[in-house]
């Protein structure tokens, strides 16, 4: 099976697997665990943070985060189709207490300027929340994976800063955002107060995120991990995985985020010379047309069909090619550490049939 589904379905490494089997360990709620230490002030340092906080996924380091920024009513001003929005289950609130002021993004992931200026509430007006977060996501998953440029990023920084409001930035995917810009990881970084990236994604480890900022508010986000059960003891053993990828050699996972990359760009241009798939279009404006491969920038994938996506799916998978029926009606593939060239050439060939099974099937109907 070629799974595409998403970039957490990626094994550890031989060199992970090794690192696990001999981790040091101790109890890191005693904060006695010299993996997990060293993991964080690595992370800490790629990212040019004073300290690094592991937690047990994304949206554990998203929310974490939130606790720390934000008081009970306070309200984080982030995108309308962003995870901290629309899949943690609003643990902003039901969890931190807190509100979001959405604001939609446009189809390359970024905010209007005008809109985020608009969007800071009066914190000398007794009825309006206090804004206590501005939020970004990089890369922007739902436009297609899109990275948030280093000027962009500063931008939003500023306008936060003017405001004295700390930026974070949801990097489930922050280094294949550096890596497709061609940017540094710490460069990139600089504007954020705080940024939380995924060990589980397309770095290949088996579990875990890294929340950086400055040693207060690491100090207020280990607060926040506890409340949320996210106290682990030997907890190195997972530790591992992560110093193996965030390592500067062979054994490293971040350099190769570049593979992954110029696979989905490949599997884009093969998808777009077929009859029957379509551009994603963009949430707020449903457009038709080809899927234009020049905006797959990172490891995503995401098209229409002609006919119904979800038979398009299963024709895949029953020829051993596994991608996502996602919303909008839109088909989602996400290439990783596992996928090779030879794979996406065949991906391209089971998704022409797929399509000719599923349009036939689709016409048939249609007759009827
Ligand atoms: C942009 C973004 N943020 C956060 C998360 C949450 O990560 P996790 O699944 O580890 O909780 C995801 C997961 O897909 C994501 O895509």
């Amino acid at each position: 099976m070629i799974d595409f589904r998403s970039d957490t379905v990626t094994h550890p490494t031989a060199a992970m697997r090794r690192a696990m089997y001999e981790a040091e360990v101790g109890d890191d709620v005693f904060g006695d665990d010299p993996t997990v230490n060293a993991l964080q002030e690595r992370a800490a340092e790629l990212l040019g943070k004073e300290a690094g906080l592991f937690v047990a996924s994304g949206t554990q380091g998203n929310l974490v985060s939130q606790l720390a920024h934000l008081g009970r009513g306070y309200e984080t001003i982030g995108g309308a189709t962003c995870h901290i929005v629309t899949w943690e289950q609003a643990g902003h609130a039901a969890v931190a207490g807190t509100a979001v002021r959405q604001l939609q993004e446009k189809p390359d992931g970024t905010f209007d300027f005008h809109d985020l200026e608009e969007a800071f509430r009066d914190p000398t007006d007794q009825h309006q929340p206090i804004t206590g977060m501005v939020a970004i996501e990089n890369a922007h998953a739902t436009s297609m994976g899109q990275p948030l440029s280093l000027e962009y990023t500063r931008a939003v920084g500023d306008i936060a800063h003017k405001h004295g409001v700390p930026l974070h930035i949801d990097g489930a995917r922050f280094f294949n955002a550096a890596v497709a810009l061609g940017v540094s990881p710490k460069d990139l970084a600089a504007p954020a107060d705080s940024l939380t990236f995924c060990l589980s994604k397309g770095l290949s480890c088996p579990v875990g995120s890294i929340v950086v900022g400055s040693r207060d508010f690491i100090a207020r986000a280990l607060r926040g991990r506890k409340l949320v059960g996210g106290g682990m003891r030997q907890v190195g053993i997972l530790a591992a995985a992560g110093l193996v990828a965030l390592s500067d050699g062979p054994d490293g996972m971040i350099d190769r985020l570049a593979e992954d990359h110029a696979n989905a760009r490949r599997l884009a241009e093969g998808l777009a010379d077929m009859d029957g798939i379509l551009s994603p279009g963009w949430i707020a404006q449903p457009t038709e047309g080809p899927l234009d491969p020049s905006r797959v920038a990172t490891n995503f994938v995401f098209f229409k069909v002609r006919g119904e996506p979800g038979a398009f799916v299963a024709a895949l998978e029953a020829r051993g090619v596994r991608m996502l029926e996602y919303s909008h009606g839109w088909v989602r593939a996400v290439t990783h550490y596992g996928i090779d060239a030879a794979d996406i050439e065949r991906t391209i060939a089971a998704c022409a049939a797929a399509l000719k099974e599923t349009s036939q099937v689709t016409a048939a109907t249609q007759e009827r």
